[in-house]
């Protein structure tokens, strides 16, 4: 299974102080020795992380495939068609948000979702969008023909979060808590049953299949079951474990629990 790491944390890091370091740049050869399989970059309007010459000079010296995340804007699309990175991910973008909190709109975004495409597909520039796994958001992927959806794996993420993080920390002879966490499988197994069969769905139909957001050392393992899903963009827990293993070391961490 393929591996995106996507290092806009190191860029988060770098802009709480307002300094030059750590600079994006340095992680490229690090990724690349440690086995990923892309750079995944978010460009957000309001570049709070990623500044424009970090998406300009990761693109120009990355020895591995950038994929670049940016919102659907028109001014966005200029910078992505400008840059040419391997592929682009439309994502969903709020200025209040602290991370990408669900899948794109697609649904009522069709016609400013369709000129992007265009002008993207048109600079040889492969399309992802980032979606929540609904059957609709699939099928509108499918109508929009572009090359790649990626699933919101939040949900995912949430659910296991609450199941193992905190009931775990829990006595277990509590009834009440016993019920929530048979709740909460039930709701983890149907929101895995549900990727299956959606990835399934859509590679069937011809799209290429990644999933994203909230993945970690723990949670990784059942998506990773998934055979449908090609490759899984990863950031946060990775860049959160190298502060103690080092980015290399937490890279091949997670490079080992993405083989099948
Ligand atoms: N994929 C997409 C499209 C994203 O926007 C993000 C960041 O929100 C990720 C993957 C990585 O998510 P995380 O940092 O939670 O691993």
């Amino acid at each position: 299974m393929l591996l995106g790491v996507n290092i806009d944390h190191i860029a988060v890091l770098r802009e709480a102080r307002k300094v030059a370091d750590p600079d994006p740049l340095d992680a490229l050869s690090i990724c690349k020795r440690a086995g990923a399989d892309q750079i995944t970059i978010h460009l957000r309007e309001d570049r709070r992380h990623m500044q424009d010459h970090d998406a300009k000079n990761i693109i120009e010296f990355s020895t591995l495939p950038v994929n670049l995340e940016c919102a659907i804007e028109p001014s966005m699309i200029d910078i992505a068609c400008t840059l040419k990175p391997h592929r682009v991910t439309l994502v969903p973008e709020k200025r209040e948000e602290v991370t990408t909190e669900g899948g794109l709109a697609i649904m009522g975004e069709q016609a400013k979702l369709k000129e992007a495409i265009k002008r993207l597909q048109k600079n040889e520039i492969e399309v992802s969008l980032f979606i929540d796994p609904t059957l609709e958001a699939v099928k509108t992927s499918l109508d929009l023909h572009v090359e790649w959806i990626e699933f919101h794996t939040g949900k995912y993420a949430n659910i296991y979060a609450m199941l193992y993080t905190n009931l775990s920390k829990t006595p277990h002879s509590i009834p009440e808590l016993e019920l929530s966490r048979k709740i909460l499988k039930q709701m983890l197994g149907d929101e895995l049953c549900n990727l299956r069969l959606l990835s399934c769905e859509a590679m069937e139909r011809g799209l290429r299949v990644a999933a994203g957001h909230g993945l970690n050392m723990q949670n990784v393992a059942e998506i990773v079951e998934i055979e449908t899903i090609e490759e899984l963009n990863i950031g946060q827990s990775i860049v959160a474990r190298s502060v103690y293993v080092g980015l290399e070391q937490a890279i091949l961490d997670m490079k080992a629990k993405l083989i099948r």
